[in-house]
C-alpha cells in the first residue's frame, strides 16, 4: 500500500483513501498542520505570500505520497495582522484541530502573542520570518527558519556606512512593533560603532497615516538618509510624505518592506531606496530560480521573500516529520484517522519527537539559503541588500552572518 501510494499524485491518494473509507475497511489518515497569518489587513501580502509558499510545499509533499503515504492537511486561520487575533487564531486551531505543529506568524509582534500558547501546549511552532530575538526565547518548542534582527540591523548599518558612505541617518520607527523598535536599536548600535551619527529618531504607531510632524522634525536635522524599519503600507506613505516635504536622500529599511505593494503605495518616492532581505528574486542560484519557476507556474507572479520563507518553513517541518515517522509508532501518533484522532498521549509524544527533529535541522538547502537550527532555535543565514527599482527589487550585495 505504502509503495503504491508513493507513486500516486495527491488526488489519487485522497480518492483511494475515500474508497477505502466507503468500503468500511479503514478511515483516511491525515497529518494536521496549523497555520496562522495576516490574510487580510494592512499586512495582507505577508500572510498571503507565506500561505502560497506553504501551499506549494505541501502540494509537492502530498504529490510524493505525503509522510509515508499519509497526506498533510493544512488548517489556516486569518489573524488580520493583529496580535490579539493571532492568539485567538492559534487557540482555535489548537482546540479544534489538534495539530502536530503550527506554522506562522510573519510579524514578530503577532508571533510573540501566540507563541506562549504553543509552548504551553507542547506544540512545535516554526515562524518562517519573524526576526525579533524574543520570538524563539518564548520556549523550546518555538523555532524560526530566518535570521534575527541583531544581525539584520548590523547588516543594514554596514551597508549604509561602508557601501553607501552615509554618515548621518535619521530614524522613523513604529512603536507598536517589536520588530521595528528592535531593528532601530540594532541598526543604531552598529552604525554608531562604525562612526556614524543618528541625526534624530522619531516614532509612529502602525496604522497612522500622517507622518508629517515627525518627518519635518527629522528633515530639519539634515540627514543623508532615513532608516525606516516598518512594514510596507506605512513605509510607502512615509516615503511619499518625506518627498513632499522636500527630502531628497535615500530611504533605507529592512525585510518589512518586502511586498509588491510597496512600490504601488510609494511609487516614485520609494525608487532608489534599499532594504535588507532574506532573498533576491534575481539570485542566479539554481535552487532559487527553480523555486521561482514552480511558483510562477502556479500563481502567475514572482514570489517575494515571504513566499520563499513560507516554502522553506514547511519544507523544514516536513523533513523533520519524515525523520520522526521512521519510527512506526511515531508515524501512527502523528496522524489522525479521519474523525478519530490519535490518542492524546501519542500525540504529545509525536509533538515532542517533532520538536527534537526540528532542533536537529542542519544544512537544509532552502530557497532562502542553508538552514541550520542553532541552540537558540534560530537560523544563521546571510542577508541580501536589494534596491527598489521600477523593474522590481535588484540584488545589490550579500552580507554574511
Ligand atoms: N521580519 C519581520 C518581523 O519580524 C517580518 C517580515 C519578514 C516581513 C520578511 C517581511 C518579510 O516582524
Amino acid at each position: 500500500m505504502r509503495t503504491l501510494l508513493s507513486f500516486l499524485p495527491a488526488l489519487s491518494l485522497s480518492a483511494l483513501a475515500l474508497t477505502a473509507c466507503s468500503g468500511g475497511e479503514t478511515l483516511p489518515k491525515e497529518i494536521v498542520v496549523g497555520e496562522y497569518g495576516s490574510l487580510t489587513g494592512a499586512e495582507a501580502t505577508f500572510g498571503m505570500s507565506t500561505k502560497n509558499g506553504i501551499d506549494l510545499a505541501t502540494e509537492e509533499l502530498n504529490a510524493k505520497g505525503g509522510i509515508g503515504g499519509v497526506p498533510v492537511r493544512l488548517v489556516v486561520e486569518d489573524d488580520q495582522g493583529k496580535p490579539e487575533e493571532a492568539a485567538t487564531a492559534v487557540s482555535k486551531i489548537l482546540s479544534r484541530d489538534r495539530p502536530v505543529a503550527v506554522l506562522g506568524e510573519v510579524a514578530s509582534t503577532n508571533s510573540l502573542a501566540a507563541a506562549p500558547l504553543l509552548q504551553t501546549n507542547g506544540v512545535p511552532m516554526i515562524s518562517p520570518s519573524s526576526t525579533n530575538p524574543k520570538v524563539t526565547e518564548q520556549g523550546d518548542f518555538i523555532f524560526r527558519v530566518c535570521f534575527i534582527d541583531p544581525f539584520q540591523g548590523t547588516a543594514g548599518a554596514k551597508f549604509a556606512y561602508t557601501t553607501k558612505g552615509l554618515r548621518n541617518v535619521g530614524i522613523l520607527k513604529d512603536v507598536k512593533s517589536d520588530y521595528s523598535t528592535g531593528l532601530a536599536q540594532y541598526f543604531t548600535e552598529t552604525f554608531t560603532k562604525l562612526g556614524g551619527v543618528i541625526a534624530g529618531e522619531e516614532a509612529y504607531s502602525k496604522g497612522d497615516v500622517d507622518f508629517k510632524a515627525q518627518l519635518t522634525g527629522l528633515i530639519a536635522k539634515n540627514p543623508d538618509a532615513l532608516f525606516i524599519p516598518g512594514y510596507y503600507t506605512d513605509v510607502g506613505l512615509i516615503a511619499r510624505q518625506a518627498r513632499e516635504l522636500g527630502f531628497k536622500g535615500p530611504f533605507l529599511g529592512g525585510d518589512g518592506w518586502d511586498s509588491a505593494e510597496l512600490t504601488k503605495i510609494g511609487a516614485d518616492a520609494i525608487m532608489g531606496s534599499f532594504f535588507t532581505n532574506h532573498y533576491a528574486v534575481d539570485d542566479p542560484n539554481p535552487v532559487v530560480q527553480g523555486f521561482i519557476t514552480k511558483y510562477e507556474a502556479k500563481y502567475h507572479e514572482k514570489p517575494d521573500g515571504l513566499a520563499a520563507l513560507g516554502y522553506d518553513s514547511a519544507q523544514v517541518l516536513y523533513a523533520a516529520m519524515a525523520e520522526v515517522a521512521k519510527d512506526p509508532k511515531m508515524a501512527e501518533a502523528l496522524a489522525d484517522r479521519s474523525a478519530i484522532p490519535a490518542t492524546e498521549e501519542g500525540r504529545k509524544a509525536a509533538r515532542a519527537a517533532l520538536r527534537d527533529a526540528i532542533a536537529k535541522t542542519a544544512g537544509f538547502a532552502g530557497v532562502t539559503g542553508n538552514i541550520t537550527i542553532d541552540a537558540a532555535r534560530n537560523a544563521q543565514k546571510p542577508a541580501v541588500v536589494v534596491e527598489v527599482t521600477a523593474e522590481g527589487n535588484k540584488f545589490v550585495e550579500s552580507i554574511a552572518p
